[in-house]
């Protein structure tokens, strides 16, 4: 019988490098990143998914990684904030005081960063379609909303064909109850 107690070994791909580690069945991909990674870019906020503040990008599409069990991202490449390194959405955040304690950053960041992959020159309402998936308690909104702007395109109101995710257009592992809005949004085009 499966115990979703004892731990069990999983290989997982997180910011392009291979990531063995022991996990239960009920884990999330947020506590694994979190408590056994190290990778505390991902915050806990309601941990029901809503907040968004937990976000990731499984196969280059956002998820909410507190609705996410570690088991389900075997096979499918996980990338957190802290391998956004270097983008220039990171820039524009700071650029444009897109955050005032923070905690909603690395969500936003995740979600602006595969809008950018997915939606190069994104309208207007592309845009604000995949940013309304999280919340800011702090209501940088306006900030937020110009920063991903900037580089979208350098605000070209236009929409060009999506890019293809990695593997899949999204993400697998992903059910439908906890499927990132920004990704039910992309199912629906
Ligand atoms: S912690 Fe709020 S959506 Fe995951
Ligand atoms: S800057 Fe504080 S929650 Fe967004």
């Amino acid at each position: 019988m499966l115990s979703i107690t004892k731990r069990q070994d999983m290989d997982l791909t997180v910011n392009g490098e291979k990531r063995a580690v022991a996990a239960r069945p009920a884990d999330t991909l947020l506590y694994t990143l979190r408590e056994q990674f190290g990778l505390t870019g991902a915050k806990p906020g309601c941990e029901n998914g809503d907040c968004g503040a937990c976000t990731v990008n499984v196969d280059g599409l956002p998820v909410k990684s507190c609705m996410v069990l570690t088991a389900e991202a075997i096979g499918h490449d996980v990338e957190t904030v802290e391998g956004l390194r270097g983008q220039p959405i990171q820039d524009a955040f700071v650029e444009h005081f897109a955050f005032q304690c923070g905690y909603c950053a690395s969500g936003f960041l995740m979600v602006a960063n595969a809008l950018q992959r997915q939606h190069p020159n994104a309208a207007e309402g592309t845009m604000t379609d995949w940013l309304r998936s999280n919340i800011c308690r702090c209501t940088g909104y306006e900030e937020i909303g110009e920063a991903v702007r900037s580089v979208l395109g350098r605000g070209e109101q236009s929409d060009e064909a999506p890019k293809q995710a990695k593997k899949t257009q999204r993400p697998q592992p992903v059910g439908s109850a906890t499927m990132h809005r920004a990704g039910l949004a992309e199912a629906k085009r």
